[in-house]
């Protein structure tokens, strides 16, 4: 009979591990449960605290489903995501932190209300700052095989530049242009589809079979005519909200994969879309579907 008492069980438990999972899998089993046994006696946990967290746990899952992981947030709010971030992408040589110590990282940010805007014009004279920079590595040098085009994807030369940049035809078109809001949903939302527009003739003209065009969208996703023309053009089109999309921002992604070609272009959704982005009706704005659109 075995002698499981609160000094013998957690050894207990990590015998019980079965023998034939990964070495990896065993490290972190071990160590997990080596610290959730300690935590629970360092802090003498009773066991209506114990139900307590189970239940919200519970209500966690409740809410969570293929789009809203709602664990993500958990581990963000006992920062959790951001430590593992540091220790998967360690900080070796100088170069800036992938994540929340990154170039626009600010000491004592204000706490705005709600709603608020971060934009500051205190003064009727205020200019806004423009702030450029440069990727580089860690000497300074360009990070090879990167060219970078700073410049307006309207404008008419924007798709010439581009298809010069790459060397032949391209396995991904993406795009995370998302025009200036003014407020206005409708105005907004012909803004941002023109954007997308643009994105999707330029794909047509540089993606090589197979290819796949990836562009930001808001809530309602493209057009029902914009989807049209992603199904006439790829075998697979979709929306999704990615996990690293904050939950309070409306900005969804939709996803054409397979391009079956140049030669299923069947409407010429040419630069002229680059002339409709201050358009202000609102036709056929399609649901956010559960995914498959
Ligand atoms: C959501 S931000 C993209 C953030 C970027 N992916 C990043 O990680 O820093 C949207 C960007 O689209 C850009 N944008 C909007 N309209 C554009 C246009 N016509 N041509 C080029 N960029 C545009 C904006 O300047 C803005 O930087």
């Amino acid at each position: 009979m075995l002698n499981v008492n609160k000094d013998t069980i957690t050894d207990h438990v990590i015998a019980a591990l079965s023998p034939d999972i990964p070495d990896r899998n065993r490290q972190i089993m071990t160590s997990l449960i080596r610290h959730m046994h300690a935590f629970c006696k360092e802090v003498d946990l009773t066991f209506a605290e114990w139900f307590a967290a189970c239940e919200f746990l519970r209500r966690a899952g409740d809410i969570s489903d293929e789009k809203r992981n709602e664990f993500i947030l958990i581990a963000d709010i006992l920062g959790v995501e951001v430590l593992v971030d540091m220790l998967d992408h360690r900080v070796t040589d100088g170069e800036s932190e992938s994540t929340v110590l990154g170039p626009f990282y600010r000491e004592n940010p204000p706490v705005l209300p709600k709603g608020a805007s971060i934009i500051k014009k205190t003064f009727d004279n205020a200019q806004t700052v423009k702030v450029s920079g440069r990727i580089s590595d860690t000497a300074g040098r360009p990070i090879e095989g990167v060219t970078i085009l700073q410049m307006d994807f309207m404008d008419d030369a924007a798709p010439d530049r581009l298809t010069e940049a790459l060397s032949g035809a391209a396995d991904l078109v993406l795009s995370d242009m998302a025009a200036n809001t003014v407020g206005h949903q409708q105005t907004d939302h012909l803004r941002t589809m023109a954007l997308v527009e643009a994105g999707l003739a330029f794909a047509i003209d540089v993606l090589r079979p197979g290819g796949a065009f990836v562009a930001k969208v808001f809530a309602g996703g493209a057009d029902a005519e914009l989807v049209a023309e992603m199904k006439r053009n790829f075998t697979t089109v979709k929306h999704a909200k990615p996990p690293a999309s904050r939950k309070d921002s409306s900005e969804w992604y939709v996803i054409a994969q397979g391009f079956k070609g140049a030669g299923s272009k069947a409407v010429d959704l040419d630069r002229d879309a680059r002339a409709s982005a201050d358009d202000t009706s609102a036709d056929g704005m399609s649901e956010v579907g559960d995914g498959e659109v």
